[in-house]
């Protein structure tokens, strides 16, 4: 191998590294929404933002998709209760105080963008109550 090849490969080695290194060193101190949406959202909404019988879906709603982030980041911090309900159908509340408000504004964004194509939250959040562990639960967790 000659140097400069070798040089080539120190240098995309080091690229790689860094790579590696930014898309992992967030977890920590940022925050995982998909983790935090299989955690705290899944249980009414479903994994995948499909939507149950108790909490309507995320997946191909407008009010995710289109809607104002501001007011998604609303719903989520205070919840949806009483005369403010949208959906008769539906017996129970969105509760609120479920998030932080940091925690709301990466949902949002997950909600807007990962949520509506990726399957991965849809395994991710099918665990059942209690065996929370994001890819580890599987299509028989609760729907
Ligand atoms: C206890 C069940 C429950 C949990 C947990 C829950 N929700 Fe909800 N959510 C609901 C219900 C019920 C509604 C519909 C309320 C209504 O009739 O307007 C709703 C509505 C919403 C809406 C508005 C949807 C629309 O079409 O208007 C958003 C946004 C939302 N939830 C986000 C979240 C997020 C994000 C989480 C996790 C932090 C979460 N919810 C956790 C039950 C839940």
């Amino acid at each position: 191998m000659n140097k400069r090849r070798r040089n080539q490969m120190r240098r995309s080695l080091l690229i790689g590294w860094t790579a590696l290194f930014l898309t992992a060193a967030p977890a920590g101190w940022a925050v995982d929404a998909a983790r935090l949406y299989g955690d705290k959202c899944a249980p009414c909404h479903g994994g995948g933002g499909q939507g149950t019988q108790t909490a309507p879906p995320h997946k191909g709603n407008p009010f995710i998709t289109q809607g104002e982030p501001e007011a998604i980041k609303e719903v989520i911090l205070k919840g949806r209760q009483g005369a403010e309900k949208k959906y008769p159908d539906i017996p129970i509340e969105m509760p609120g105080g479920l998030v932080t408000e940091k925690q709301a504004e990466a949902l949002v964004g997950y909600m807007k963008g990962a949520l509506q194509t990726s399957e991965e939250g849809f395994l991710r959040g099918r665990c059942a109550p209690g065996e929370h562990r994001g890819r580890h639960c599987d299509r028989r967790g609760m729907r």
